[in-house]
């Protein structure tokens, strides 16, 4: 039985797979988990984007497709990049903005991640906006302000409207692929605060309608704990996104947008 029915929002699945899988890789994936997704469950795939066309083309019916990042800039001379433009021409509906690996490998400052956060709404796409600190923030207990000046600085010049079309992941730096999940009670502490951050901002109506996922270290073992909390409205699942048979179980958690 799943635990979490008496939610208002649905429960997002969103599998990110980083630089991960060839293209015939790729496509068995797909054709494994894809018969096993919910009719109208929110799930997302994040892919590398030389796949988004085509996965969006030959599974965009039963899956949101996603991109794992975009350029800050409309258009020009900035080799080697995609605009957001571009994701919404080929039909992508979300991204990924400000993970923590692009954050410290990438030198992705809050501005930087503000403006890409701009940029995606501006061309209809979702973004994904990820937030988190890092295991010394946490342990000179700084982890509460961290974040909050994360959420501040790339999402507190939205309006409403489109703080909305927001889905923010919360990933602590130290559970991303290292095996240690925050415990259940550590995310929904968090959860709760992000939503009051929200809240405090954006008022009751926003803080209760936005999507708040965890990240780090999900797996089918602690997906569902981790998803029945109050505040936990799904999760962004790194390397178990790659393996069919584990995403399938955390799959089952996903649920539709409610009437
Ligand atoms: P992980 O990655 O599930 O492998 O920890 C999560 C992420 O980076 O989004």
């Amino acid at each position: 039985m799943r635990m979490n029915t008496d939610k208002k929002r649905p429960t997002v699945v969103a599998g990110n797979w980083k630089m991960n899988l060839l293209p015939d890789q790729a496509q068995q994936l797909m054709l494994s988990i894809v018969p096993a997704v919910q009719p109208q469950s929110m799930v997302i795939i994040a892919a590398p984007s030389i796949y988004l066309q085509s996965l969006h083309e030959d599974f965009g019916e039963s899956v949101f497709i996603a991109a794992q990042n975009c350029s800050d800039k409309d258009s020009g001379a900035f080799t080697g990049e995609i605009s957001a433009s571009m994701l919404n021409a080929i039909g992508v509906e979300f991204c990924l903005v400000g993970h923590s690996e692009r954050r410290s490998l990438y030198q992705e400052t809050d501005d930087v991640v503000r403006w890409k956060v701009d940029a995606c709404l501006k061309n209809e796409v979702n973004p994904i906006f990820c937030c988190g600190e890092t295991l010394d923030e946490r342990k000179s207990e700084q982890h509460f302000h961290v974040v909050q000046h994360q959420i501040e600085a790339a999402l507190f010049q939205l309006s409403l409207d489109q703080v909305l079309k927001v889905i923010i992941a919360y990933e602590p730096v130290w559970a991303i692929g290292t095996g240690v999940t925050a415990s259940s009670s550590e995310a929904q502490e968090m959860h709760a605060h992000i939503r009051n951050v929200i809240r405090e901002k954006f008022g009751a109506d926003v803080a209760e309608s936005i999507l708040i996922l965890y990240g780090g270290s999900v797996n089918a073992m602690n997906c569902a704990e981790l998803f029945a909390c109050k505040d936990v409205d799904g999760g962004l699942v790194g390397g178990a996104s790659l393996k069919a048979d584990e995403f399938k179980v955390i799959m089952s958690q996903a649920t539709a947008i409610p009437a």
